[in-house]
């Protein structure tokens, strides 16, 4: 039997955060095994903001590095860059048409995104979906391993596809979100009700995956709790602290209850210290095999022009049957 499709990607936008690694790409390794996986570096859809050429070029280079150093085998995975792939773009354009106003406005990231840069409200921020709609219909995936922040784009995803077969006949399948239990949601270290974001303005309020380890230390040792000093889940009043548990948890497999009777009748001090020495334990290892990947640019460059061959295979069949479909010679 074919093994069941799966598509995810990140933005190329800089460092990535802890958040990114737990929420996602950590995930991308395990199912490596067990599906057909397409992990792509998704740098048109940064495009919605204004970059400098040459660092969105080297962001997309190091986005690669970390996908490899994290544990993405080129071998099992075909890994690509979305702009190498046009049908992602051509695929957008058709979904547009079938996509509408309202259900655009109603994203709340486009509104958050459209709070924060109210200079640049641009049309791409706005249709922003549906180019990850269109990442996703391509390869007829049956799961995207995400975020919990991604959940609305995955529904609208669904809603344009059915959309779309309901008048043109079964042409995509509908794709599953996979949010994971734990680590769905990480959340700032300063600012424990809003999520680690890779664009941060909050001095120490992100873990960024290529931290030193004294800098993750410290941040964690900074991270903001609350005085109650009993390691004890509990999002609604003690957001810092249960953050710290997830995270923990996320890394050590431990359930919440374990991590509350580990740390039974110790201090918010020696949890934090614990919860940064693990962190950096876990990042240990793919910080030093990226800083060999991306001093190797000919290898980086075999891996993703074999990754954009081979999506684009998969890629060019739904575009064409989309075609047909909808009359374009
Ligand atoms: P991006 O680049 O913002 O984030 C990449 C992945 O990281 C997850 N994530 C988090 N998970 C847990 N806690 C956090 N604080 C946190 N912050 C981010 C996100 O949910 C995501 O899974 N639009 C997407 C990229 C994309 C995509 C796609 C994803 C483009 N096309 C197709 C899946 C399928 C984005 O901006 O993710």
């Amino acid at each position: 039997m074919d093994k069941k499709v799966i598509l995810s990607g990140v933005q190329s936008t800089g460092n990535l955060t802890l958040g990114n690694y737990l929420g996602a790409i950590s995930n991308w390794k395990k199912m490596q095994e067990d599906y057909e996986c397409y992990y792509m570096i998704a740098n048109l859809h940064t495009l919605t903001i204004r970059n400098n050429p040459e660092t969105l070029r080297n962001n997309t280079l190091n986005l690669l590095a970390l996908y490899l150093s994290a544990g993405i085998d080129p071998k099992k995975s075909h890994i690509f860059i979305q702009s190498q792939v046009p049908e992602h773009a051509e695929l957008t354009w058709v979904l547009n048409c079938y996509t509408y106003m309202g259900e655009l406005s109603r994203m709340t990231q486009f509104k958050d995104k459209s709070a924060k840069h109210a200079d640049n409200i641009n049309s791409g921020l706005f249709t922003y979906p549906v180019l990850m709609a269109a990442d996703i219909l391509l390869y007829q995936a049956d799961l995207v391993p995400v975020g919990e922040d991604q959940r609305q784009h995955l529904e609208i995803t669904r809603d344009i596809a059915e959309r779309f077969n309901n008048i043109y006949g079964q042409t995509f399948k509908l794709p599953e979100g996979y949010i994971p239990k734990v680590a769905a949601r990480i959340m700032g270290l300063q600012e424990p009700t809003s999520k680690m974001s890779k664009s941060s303005s909050i001095p120490n309020d992100s873990v960024f995956l290529n931290d030193e380890p004294d800098v993750i230390m410290n941040k964690f040792k900074r991270a903001v709790t609350d005085s109650e000093n009993v390691v004890r889940y509990d999002v609604e009043n003690k957001p810092g602290i249960s953050n710290l548990i997830s995270i923990y948890g996320a890394i050590t497999g431990k359930k919440n209850e374990e991590v509350e009777e580990e740390f039974a009748g110790k201090g918010y001090g020696d949890f934090k210290k614990k919860v940064a020495e693990c962190v950096i334990e876990e990042l240990k290892p793919l910080q030093s095999e990226y800083k060999s990947l991306i001093a190797n640019p000919d290898y980086l460059k075999e891996i993703y022009v074999e990754g954009a061959n081979k999506a684009e295979e998969k890629a060019a069949k739904t575009l064409k049957d989309v075609y047909d479909k909808i009359g374009l010679i």
